[in-house]
């Protein structure tokens, strides 16, 4: 039996119907599931296992994807590290007891005050974008007496064939330094005070769906990684970026074992320890969005299903085209009558649309619908356009189901505002 399945003709998680919770909290509502956050990281795990000896890999969850800090600490408990990208995501870290040693900082801006952070609190690894960055890390090194390790974000400008806006290897973007002059910048690295550039990492993109542009990207780390040591750099890790792509609708993203023995064939043979931030394959299928149906509109020739939850809740859809499958918490009977929808949220906006030309069975007010695959990326981003309150967070184990995320009142938004006297 799936995690997230029907049981009596009821959508459940684990053993929680999930309109339980829509009735307990209201809608939307995000849910995520404890037992799929932990398969999926135990499956990366395992892979990884089956290819090594000596454990010589750290899982460093990219909790951009998901940073709540209950999602953060059960993960922790399982042993996983984190890959924070700002001094907000690293304090969630923190808090939720992840020990620096196991924290990775990425981030194409990292400014003064969250390099401080990270140097004072002597975190595992600093992902270096540029050298002004590297220059920065140097200064506050020097004042706090440490001696930070390094690693250069490589760009090895390899298409990662997925969104182009979340590709990331191309010289076109922004990220990484170009692979040609990064032994340059290691040999300045290596004459810098409070510098010691022991790691060589890479991330080409986002929601990667084939192995070829990870083997590609790796080949050239490979290469990089035996020059530097030519040149004598004691280089110790490699850091090989986000996880593998899944599934929302009919994507066949490699096995996980598969892209493990790319790992054991092209970079363990390099005897170093392997930085791992997988993000998306963690928390995306572990999470729903949760919609209550406001009204069903006929519009010529179109009937749009306006739900509760829109693109500020979950910006995917509007953001990247994406794909997210919905489904009605009321297991649907072989015969019901099947009408097509697009469902479409409340903001003033068309681009506010989950779903086009969509198959349901008959839908009413009230209705209860799961936005699947909603787990990573989902929450994180959302917004309080339109003056909506951000959506609450619920995590399932088991029988029992909690509050991860307050619930945000309008009143609060609201009273955020601050008007100058002048204007009183
Ligand atoms: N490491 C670095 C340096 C990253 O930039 C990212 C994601 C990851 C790891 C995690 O990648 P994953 O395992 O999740 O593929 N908002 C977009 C995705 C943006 C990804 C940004 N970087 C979306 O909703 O598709």
């Amino acid at each position: 039996m799936s995690i997230i399945s029907y049981k009596n003709g009821k959508l459940h998680m684990e053993s929680i119907a999930l309109e339980n919770i829509a009735e307990k909290y209201g809608t939307p509502v995000y849910c995520y599931s404890t037992e799929q956050l932990a398969d999926n990281y135990h499956a990366y795990q395992k892979a990884m296992r089956d290819v090594t000896t000596d454990d010589k890999f750290t899982i460093c969850y990219a909790c951009k994807a998901n940073s709540n800090q209950a999602v953060i600490k059960m993960l922790g408990r399982l042993g996983a590290g984190m890959d924070v990208v700002s001094g907000g995501e690293m304090l969630r870290a923190f808090k939720a007891g992840i020990k620096p040693e196991k924290i990775v900082f990425s981030g194409i801006g990292k400014n003064e005050n969250e390099l401080t952070k990270a140097i004072k609190n002597g975190i595992l690894q600093i992902n270096v974008e540029c050298e002004s960055e590297l220059g920065m890390i140097s200064k506050i090194a020097t004042q706090e007496g440490k001696k930070v390790q390094i690693a250069f974000r490589i760009n090895p400008d390899v298409n990662a064939k997925t969104h182009a806006k979340i590709t990331t290897g191309l010289r076109e973007n922004k990220f990484g330094i170009d692979i040609q002059t990064a032994p340059k910048l290691y040999a300045k690295a290596k004459e810098m005070p409070g510098i010691v550039p022991t790691g060589v990492a890479v991330h080409i993109g986002s929601q990667l769906t084939e192995l070829e542009p990870f083997a590609e990207a790796f080949k050239r780390v490979a290469a990089l990684v035996v020059e530097l040591r030519e040149q004598g750099h004691l280089i110790t890790t490699v850091d090989v970026g986000g996880g593998l792509g899944i599934t929302y609708k009919d994507e066949t993203p490699p096995e996980i074992s598969q892209y493990a023995a790319l790992i054991r064939d092209i970079i363990l043979p390099l005897k170093v320890h392997v930085i791992m931030e997988p993000g998306r394959y963690i928390a995306g299928n572990a999470g729903v969005l949760l919609t209550r149906v406001l009204h069903i509109k006929e519009g010529q020739g179109k009937k749009f299903m306006i739900v509760d939850a829109a693109m500020n809740d979950l910006m995917r859809p509007s953001l990247y085209d994406a794909y997210h499958p919905i489904i009605p918490c009321n297991e649907p009977g072989n015969k019901s009558l099947k009408v097509v929808y697009d469902v479409v949220g409340p903001v003033c906006e068309t681009g506010d649309t989950f779903l086009t030309d969509a198959e349901f069975p008959k839908m009413e007010t009230g209705g209860l619908l799961a936005i699947m695959v909603s787990g990573a990326y989902g929450a994180v981003m959302s917004s309080n356009y339109n003056s909506r309150p951000l959506v609450p967070e619920v995590l399932v184990s088991d029988e029992q189901f909690d509050l991860i995320r307050k619930i945000q009142k309008t009143e609060d938004l609201v009273n955020n505002d601050l008007i100058p006297e002048w204007l009183a």
